[in-house]
């Protein structure tokens, strides 16, 4: 797909349903790894909402090799790189056509459509690859049954997978070697969710019985050598089967259901009904090999390909513009179903604090992905109103603020109120494609209420900024909260409306303890500690009676809606709520806001200093032991650069750096016993297990020891050496490497080295030497630039273009996880981009343009940098051979 300087811009408003759907297909697929034939029998039907029209069907000309109508060779028309079908008027209502393809999945090096990966076959569909593989009406709107047969060699492919139940296999005739399997799935779903597999693989499994008493088949299917990693991936599933039976009344409608990992994959994961293809990073855990945080990945990612079951595939999008409603749902289902794991591991005691740490990590997330985004060339709504190639919007603003949405709706409505919306979308809609506004009606009507200003989340782009004054009334004895919201005008929308939103507020007294709220206009409610807000124009003022004491206000509890939060409010009272939030979410964000108050100074002044109540601050939290572990590392955490260059006008990642490194080191060395104290203290190297109890301690004892060993202290190389030999699990073993990535000496050298020989036959270990060495800082100004070693690490045999993780590893960690280093004066870091982006395209298209991505925002770096990059761009832009999604990528950032 080549890009011709006239690119299309595809509009939701011109959305059309189309005059005939399939209702049937039966595909069989005679795989071979550079000439595969497609056979394709679809039953088409009249959609008795359109008069009348063609059959229109998409799909790659240089795979064509016949179509046929009836029987008889069909009369072709190309319509804007869509083949017609011309009906007969007077036809039957419906009609068979037959598509015969010739595809090479050896060549498909973009990873969409069918591919090979390790000599095995696989397929990814979503958006658009089921077009690469066949033609047909390849949009979600269009739902038909699925019949599927593989023939492929039993040798290789040993193991022939498809979406539904296995319902004939055996040896093919005419093939001596070969064998075939036929699959059948029982609901009609779109093209997208069509998935095979045939490949050398093996299963572990359990088998289950659903709420309403049917047996289940639950599969795990990895490479033969991965057998051992793959328990932990089954073991969620049960529990997200049984997660959404208990919290939504949704069951597993399948009699099998499979997860395959692979290890050339574009993005996480793929919802295929009854066949989820995964991204290995996602699948295989073991703990010699995989963090904490790779174990919390892989247990989101699984229940989230799982919940896709009902939403997304039960109910599916009418069309791309409307992904949010399955993406930014199912993400909000599984943020709920880690917390609930957590909590559930952590007991009643820890449960609370547990679900806190759960919200901290999907806001830093938010903050460092989204606002970004947000706020440059590329925002837009949750819901987009055009898009030149769909695969550039799979984006941080459609999952993760599509989450918050859908978060806002739950605050709101409750608990039981979201269950009933819920319920009444799967009534109304099983079986169907819809829109959003079908899903915001679901929740309205049943809960009879009006969500019209609501759905202004869902056409509205950028974040908004909640301001927020408070002034204690004694003589009234009322506290008045004036809260304003304003929007900044984002691409090709320049007026912005007040938006509908819960903000949760506290007031704290000056014991440290809540006090209780009562609104003035509503008498007839009892206090609360916490009083959520309904917060819907410009300009909004709140009276809080019976306040007796000037109180200090937590605003935007739990980070009731994702807004940027203006509150003025000396230092003095972020350590009083550092130290007194009894919202956790809001103490950690108070540590998190004070921290960056004290790097913004350094990046500014380098000379400023620290000031001693800040030091006082942290080492409050630093030392309480009543605060869980997991808890106390998060607030002890400085706010990443990401989120921080956002904070920076303009934004200077080489001072930013400075100040940050300034920072750690001053507090390593100040806090150097109690860092030593602590780290020792928590340091257990047992049987490992994940579980939020103990992640949370390795999280603070890891952190613990890079403070240590970034504040210089002599001895602090020795325990992190010692660390790294004796660890037994990864998360130990990463935060030894973590801790030695802020010296130069020779030890960082020597376990990199070790590291490096001990996994060097396994790919998903190796990606993190990849990342760690191009995520390097450079704490001492003497080391050289990291580029150097980056463009040392391309040359690596381990490394390739033409695997994602690879190049997410390598290229997607300089780029995004180093701003300092890839944004050095030089501009050396913006030519390599360019160089990286182009050959690139060549390989992955999608790739390429998440990669071209990173240069999106140089609109907000300084004035020598904003040249270099604009350099760059121009440079791009000048290829004519750019894919549709690097095109819009650059075209929008230079717009
Ligand atoms: N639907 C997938 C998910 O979020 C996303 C996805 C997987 C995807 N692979 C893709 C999107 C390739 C675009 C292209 O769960
Ligand atoms: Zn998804």
């Amino acid at each position: 797909m080549t890009h011709n300087s006239s690119a299309v811009n595809i509009l939701r408003s011109d959305y059309q349903p189309l005059a005939w759907t399939v209702e049937r297909v039966d595909l069989r697929f005679h795989l071979d790894a550079t000439a595969t034939v497609v056979t394709n029998h679809m039953t088409f039907v009249r959609n008795p909402d359109v008069p009348n029209g063609p059959v229109r069907l998409w799909g790659d000309p240089a795979t064509r090799i016949s179509v046929c109508a009836n029987g008889q060779p069909a009369a072709l028309r190309e319509v804007n790189g869509v083949l017609e079908v011309g009906v007969e008027e007077s036809s039957d209502s419906s009609f068979r056509l037959e598509v015969i393809t010739h595809v090479n999945p050896q060549a498909n090096t973009a990873l969409s459509g069918l591919y090979l990966s390790q000599g095995g076959f696989f397929t990814q569909c979503e958006a658009e690859g089921f077009r690469r593989i066949t033609y047909f009406p390849d949009r979600p709107d269009v739902m038909a049954c699925f019949t599927v047969t593989l023939e492929a060699p039993s040798e290789a492919c040993p193991i022939l997978l498809s979406n539904g139940n296995l319902v004939d296999r055996g040896t093919l005739t005419g093939h001596k070697g070969w064998h075939y399997a036929r699959w059948e799935d029982p609901y009609p779903k779109p093209s997208y969710l069509f998935a095979l597999v045939a490949a050398r693989l093996m299963p572990i499994e359990r088998r289950v019985k659903t709420e309403s008493g049917r047996d289940v088949l639950l599969q795990v299917w990895v490479e033969e050598g991965n057998l051992d990693r793959a328990t932990f991936a089954l073991d969620v599933l049960v529990d997200a089967l049984r997660w959404d039976e208990e919290t939504f009344g949704l069951e597993l409608d399948l009699d099998r259901f499979m997860i395959v990992a692979v290890s050339d994959f574009n993005m996480g994961a793929m919802e295929n009904k009854g066949l989820n293809i995964f991204n290995a990073k996602y699948v295989l855990a073991k703990p010699e090999t995989a963090t904490d945080f790779d174990y919390a990945g892989i247990e989101g990612v699984v229940a989230h390909e799982y919940f896709h079951n009902w939403t997304g595939n039960r109910v599916t999008c009418r069309d791309w513009f409307q992904l949010t409603l399955k993406e930014g749902l199912t993400v909000f289902r599984d943020q709920q179903f880690s917390a609930d794991m957590l909590a559930r591991a952590a007991g009643p005691q820890g449960a609370a604090s547990a679900r806190a740490v759960k919200r901290i990590a999907d806001v830093v997330r938010l903050r460092a992905t989204q606002f970004p985004e947000d706020s440059g060339p590329m925002a837009h709504p949750i819901r987009p109103e055009s898009y030149q190639g769909i695969n550039n919007f799979y984006t941080a603003t459609v999952y993760e603020k599509g989450a918050e949405v859908v978060r806002m709706l739950h605050t709101f409505l409750g608990v039981e109120g979201f269950r009933q919306g819920m319920d009444l979308y799967f009534n109304r809609h099983d079986g169907q494609a819809v829109t959003c506004d079908d899903f915001v009606a679901a929740m309205a009507d049943a809960n009879d209420v009006d969500l019209s200003q609501f759905l202004l989340w869902y056409s509205q782009a950028g974040t908004p900024r909640v301001t927020a004054r408070g002034i204690w009334k004694p003589e009234k004895k009322n506290y008045v909260l004036h809260l304003t919201q304003t929007t900044l005008p984002t691409p090709g929308q320049a007026l912005k409306q007040p938006l509908l939103m819960p903000i949760a507020v506290g007031l704290i007294g000056p014991d440290g303890e809540d006090l209780p709220l009562k609104l003035e206009d509503e008498s007839e409610e009892a206090s609360v500690s916490t009083k959520v807000l309904v917060f819907g124009k410009t300009s909004q003022t709140f009276t809080f009676t019976d306040i007796e004491v000037d109180p200090v206000p937590s605003i935007l509890r739990q980070f009731s809606a994702p807004v940027i939060l203006d509150l003025e409010e000396l230092d003095s009272r972020l350590a009083f709520r550092m130290a007194h939030d009894s919202d956790p979410f809001n103490r950690w964000d108070a540590a998190s806001r004070y921290s960056e108050r004290i790097i913004l100074a350094l990046a500014e002044d380098p000379e400023c200093g620290v000031p001693e109540a800040y030091i006082t601050a942290f080492y409050a939290l630093l030392v309480d032991q009543s605060l869980d572990p997991a808890f106390r590392a998060g607030a002890l955490t400085l706010p990443s650069e990401a989120y921080l260059l956002q904070k920076m006008t303009p934004s200077d990642p080489a001072a930013l750096r400075a100040a940050i490194i300034s920072l750690t080191r001053k507090l390593g060395a100040t806090l150097a016993i109690d860092w030593l104290r602590l780290t020792l203290s928590l340091w257990d190297n047992g049987p490992y297990r994940y579980h939020p109890t103990d992640a949370g301690r390795r999280a603070l004892s890891n952190l613990a020891l890079r403070y240590l060993v970034a504040g210089g202290d002599p001895h602090s190389i020795s325990v992190a050496i010692s660390r790294f030999s004796s660890a037994n699990n990864m998360t130990g073993l990463m935060g030894a490497i973590n801790a030695l990535m802020t010296t130069s000496g020779p030890a960082r050298d020597a376990v990199l080295i070790t590291f490096r020989k001990r996994h060097d036959r396994d790919a998903l270990t190796l990606d993190k030497w990849f990342a760690i060495q191009a995520s390097a800082w450079r704490w001492d100004k003497k080391s050289p630039p990291t580029l150097e070693r980056v463009i040392e690490l391309m040359n690596d045999p381990a490394f390739s273009l033409s695997n994602p993780n690879k190049v997410y590893a390598l290229l997607g960690s300089f780029f995004r996880g180093n701003p300092a280093e890839f944004h050095a004066p030089s501009g050396a870091g913006y030519a390599f981009w360019a160089r990286q982006v182009i050959a690139l395209d060549e390989v992955n298209p999608q790739v390429a343009a998440r990669m071209a991505r990173a240069l999106e925002g140089w609109r907000s770096y300084t004035p020598e940098l904003q040249t270099l990059i604009h350099a760059q761009l121009v440079s791009v832009r000048e290829r004519t051979t750019l894919s549709t999604d690097v095109a819009e990528i650059i075209e929008k950032a230079l717009a």
